[in-house]
């Protein structure tokens, strides 16, 4: 079982979520693969720190994610075996597709850190982070710091190739320093080079952060500059969006990122709208409760009850959109303020309500 295991056990973790709604569907298969990996979907969880651990990544599979990566962690930690950073890459039994996402500018560690990835935590995948914007990051040369050096992304992606075989290593990347430095084709070009078996592009500059508009005329052009499958995403709101930057940039998949931390159900919405042209209905009331109950009691398990209380107070702020708007601030209200097991039992109203 992943770390983090809690002292008691949870009585009401489901085996999995009720998938009256969502067995698989036909068709949707691509031609994509990461390595010898092929992607079953188009549609795949962008890495976020604090909410991609395994418990929303295995939600996100079971409805229809096709992969996911670990939030970033730095190679020198993984390389050092840091104990609390093991505990951010553990991972469920039950998750196929999952990439460990590290950042570093340091050939020794990253090749370290790949090897442990891999060898040690068995990840199917590395996945190399040329994307982070935060300040220390980037002036260690790491993250989105390494935008502005493509001979650079090529040789690291070299030396990670290298480390992780015979598991592949993908990128995920912005579009440049600022708006005056769009390195985007330069960058991906330079990690295909490097042997990237498939590059993420989330289209913001380092200097956007999370701001402003995604620019989704760089997916477009990443797209056309590589072979390798490419995924797009920034601002993915929702399923149109998605199925829209499919068909305009060519590209291979889309991440959801913020859109899909309090709507699991967004991966199998897109898919739907790609397969037939429609959404399914949103998910009922009770199939909310039962799904946010459930990605509470995993967090629980990954966690320990007091910080993944404090987490679901966060999550319900964002499962709350999947609720009729008469109910949404209800249940928003309910959970606020939860912090043990049984506070939010008797927010959901005990066991599961139909
Ligand atoms: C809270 C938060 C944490 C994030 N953490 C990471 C991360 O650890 N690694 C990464 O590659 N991207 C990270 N991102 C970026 C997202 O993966 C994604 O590229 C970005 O949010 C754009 O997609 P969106 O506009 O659909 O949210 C993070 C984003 C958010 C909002």
């Amino acid at each position: 079982m992943p770390s983090g295991r809690r002292s008691r056990p949870v009585p009401w973790v489901s085996p999995q979520v009720p998938h009256r709604l969502y067995s698989p569907m036909p068709a949707a298969a691509t031609a994509a693969a990461i390595g010898p990996h092929p992607l079953p979907t188009r549609f795949a969880l962008s890495p976020m720190a604090d909410f991609t651990s395994w418990p929303l990544r295995l939600l996100a599979q079971e409805f229809g994610a096709a992969f996911s990566c670990t939030e970033m962690v730095k190679a020198k930690f993984v390389a050092q075996r840091h104990p609390e950073t093991l505990k951010i890459l553990a991972r469920h039994p039950a998750e196929r597709l999952v990439g460990g996402q590290i950042c570093g500018a340091d050939e020794t560690e990253l090749a370290e850190a790949a090897r442990v990835l891999v060898g040690e935590l068995g990840f199917p995948f590395v996945d190399f982070n040329l994307a982070c914007p935060i300040r220390r990051v980037v002036s260690d040369g790491a993250g989105g710091g390494l935008l502005a050096h493509p001979e650079k992304v090529e040789r690291l992606v070299r030396v990670l190739v290298a480390a992780a075989a015979p598991a592949p290593v993908t990128v995920k990347m912005r579009s440049g320093l600022d708006e005056s430095s769009i390195t985007a084709v330069e960058v991906a070009r330079a990690a295909e080079a490097g042997g990237a078996a498939l590059i993420a592009l989330h289209p913001r500059t380092v200097r956007q952060g999370y701001g402003g508009k995604a620019d989704h005329g760089v997916v477009a052009a990443v797209k056309q500059a590589v072979r390798v499958p490419m995924v797009g995403g920034g601002d993915m709101r929702s399923p149109a969006d998605a199925v829209r930057l499919l068909a305009e940039s060519g590209c291979d998949l889309v991440y959801f990122a913020r859109s899909a931390t309090g709507d699991p159900w967004i991966f199998h919405r897109a898919r739907a709208r790609l397969d037939t042209g429609a959404e399914p209905p949103p998910p009922g009331e009770a199939e909310v409760r039962a799904v946010f109950r459930r990605h509470v009691a995993m967090l629980i398990e990954h966690l320990g009850e007091r910080d993944a209380c404090l987490h679901a107070r966060r999550l319900a702020r964002e499962y709350m959109g999947r609720l009729p708007e008469d109910r949404a601030a209800g249940f928003y209200e309910a959970l606020k303020r939860v912090e043990t097991l049984a506070e939010v039992e008797a927010a959901l109203g005990g066991r599961e309500r139909r």
